[in-house]
């Protein structure tokens, strides 16, 4: 079970099975390009490895798992580009909402979606209240995303409480200001993965992922499987999760 496995007077998650998982959905235009075909066949393909990884999370016991599937960055890329993607993201949520709710899953979608389409919108408010009771993964979608803005947005919400009286600056401390970004009421993530090659964050989780375990794989996202969330999750049981404490107390806690 997730968060089961005792490391000491640690966050839940440290364990061998990391109980929040986020990933970096990078690599499918180069996986396509390698085909010769067009960039919308590799995102097509990257829905594929979503429902794998989902069925694969449900598997192994992880609670939470977050996907990057549109930055606020990614509003640059060519408009054809932009509108296959949203309308990829459309049939996506059509086709598989009864399968989700049926495995007693929980989708939620965060970031600035006022941006989006009204017609997705409206899919993901209806996709978000059929699936809010469900208490097995919690699916959360990040689109139209970006950590700054999420840092920026939860800012002005305290600025806005203090300007209005309701809460004292002085009561701002981590926990306060972490309940007001957009993923206040979740545990960080512990494993946090990126495909395609890069090395980066890109503006993902940037407050949340202080304490996260960063994993890269050259692994193009269309190619990311089973497998390879196994050969993931089997290097995030091999590292030790110190928050800050010598490894001797680690031993401690554990022996102890
Ligand atoms: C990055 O690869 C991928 C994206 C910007 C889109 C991710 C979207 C999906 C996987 C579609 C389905 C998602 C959901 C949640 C239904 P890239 O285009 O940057 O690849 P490259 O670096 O090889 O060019």
């Amino acid at each position: 079970m997730a968060g089961s496995e005792s490391k000491g007077d640690l966050p839940d998650g440290a364990g061998c099975i990391p109980r929040h998982v986020a990933i970096i959905m990078d690599g499918n235009g180069r996986w396509a390009r390698q085909r010769g075909q067009p960039r919308h066949a590799g995102h097509r393909a990257g829905v594929e490895s979503v429902r794998r990884v989902i069925e694969a999370c449900v598997e192994h016991g992880t609670e939470i798992l977050t996907l990057f599937a549109f930055s606020s960055e990614n509003w640059r890329r060519p408009r054809s580009e932009v509108d296959m993607l949203m309308e990829l993201f459309m049939v996506a949520l059509g086709r598989e909402i009864c399968k989700l709710d049926k495995n007693n899953i929980r989708l939620r979608v965060i970031g600035e979606t006022s941006a989006f389409p009204q017609k997705l919108q409206r899919q993901i408010a209806e996709a978000e209240a059929r699936t809010a009771d469900n208490d097995g993964l919690l699916l959360q979608i990040a689109a139209n995303y970006g950590g700054r803005w999420d840092i920026t947005q939860a800012a002005r919400r305290l600025a806005q409480q203090v300007a209005s009286g309701e809460l004292d600056p002085a009561d701002i401390d981590e926990a306060c200001f972490a309940r007001a970004t957009a993923f206040g009421d979740v545990p960080d993530p512990d494993l946090f993965i990126r495909t395609g090659g890069e090395q980066r964050i890109s503006n993902f989780l940037l407050w949340h992922c202080a304490y996260s375990e960063l994993y890269f794989t050259p692994v193009l996202w269309p190619d990311f499987d089973k497998e390879t969330f196994a050969e993931a999750l089997s290097e995030y049981a091999r590292r030790e999760r110190r928050f800050g404490q010598a490894s001797e107390q680690l031993d401690k806690a554990n022996t102890g």
